[in-house]
């Protein structure tokens, strides 16, 4: 959708305060399946080390990741206070129902993923959901996620998909009747077009030796990259073909 990309830049980034509440009541639980694939997609991954969530937001994801692995060191970054501090209150009530008083093991961090505080290397797996529309310069905003990822370590970003039908996407979240219908339309203009990030353009961004694929998912991209262990030679990543995810894309986008 050129019109979105267009006026990207000028839109803010990080969701103002009454709509972060907004946001974690509506769209965040009709998401839960969605949040539960991609934590079991983490710890299916990583058994031991550190994950950063980039534009944490309510903190969904970090929950879920935590609930089935107790080991990992988690850390969500995000741009707004009000979505921190929502984040902070799900991570204190989680603690005290499920973890039994024992720690979730989640630092949560205001930050900026174009400059992010921390230092390079410092994460085995950087991971990301529905946040990357938001960013003013996605490509930097990789390069910063890939500065962080450990040698050897992955980087992946979720998004929504603007190229498929509302319909599509009400049909895959937990809601029903208006509200489905809402989050429909709501999800198809927040997110991205697939056609903007093919693995072979995504990869001319980024250093010499990090392998990028895409996977194109019914509702979703996943961008998925792999820093080298050791620095590699040479002008551009390497990119593997687009993916196409466990279920069945839409015809246009594979063309
Ligand atoms: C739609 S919410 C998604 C939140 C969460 N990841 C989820 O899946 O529910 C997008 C989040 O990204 C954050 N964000 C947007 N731009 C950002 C940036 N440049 N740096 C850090 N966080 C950012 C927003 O403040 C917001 O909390």
């Amino acid at each position: 959708m050129k019109w979105l990309r267009k006026i990207r830049p000028y839109l803010p980034q990080e969701i103002p305060g009454p709509m972060a509440v907004l946001y974690e009541k509506v769209a965040t639980g009709a998401l839960c399946g969605f949040y539960r694939q991609v934590a079991s997609e983490v710890t299916s991954s990583l058994t031991r080390g550190r994950v950063l969530d980039v534009g944490t937001g309510p903190g969904h994801l970090l929950i879920e990741i935590a609930r089935l692995n107790r080991d990992l060191e988690l850390v969500g970054v995000d741009l707004s206070w009000k979505m921190l501090q929502i984040a902070e209150s799900l991570i204190r009530q989680e603690t005290n129902t499920h973890a039994h008083g024992k720690g979730t093991g989640i630092c949560l961090v205001r930050g900026e993923v174009h400059n992010l505080l921390f230092p390079d290397g410092a994460f085995d797996l950087v991971v990301s959901t529905l946040s990357f529309h938001h960013w003013h310069n996605p490509m930097r905003g990789i390069q910063e996620c890939l500065r962080v990822t450990a040698p050897g370590g992955q980087c992946w970003i979720y998004d929504l998909r603007t190229d498929v039908p509302a319909r599509t996407h009400a049909e895959s979240v937990t809601a029903k009747g208006l509200g489905r219908w809402a989050l429909g339309w709501i999800f198809k203009y927040h997110g991205v077009d697939p056609k903007d990030y093919r693995a072979r353009s995504v990869a001319q961004c980024l250093d010499a030796g990090t392998t990028v694929e895409v996977e194109v998912h019914p509702t979703y991209l996943k961008l998925k990259m792999e820093k080298p262990l050791s620095k590699v030679r040479g002008k551009t990543a390497r990119c593997k073909n687009e993916l196409v995810g466990s279920m069945a894309p839409s015809e246009e986008t594979i063309s």
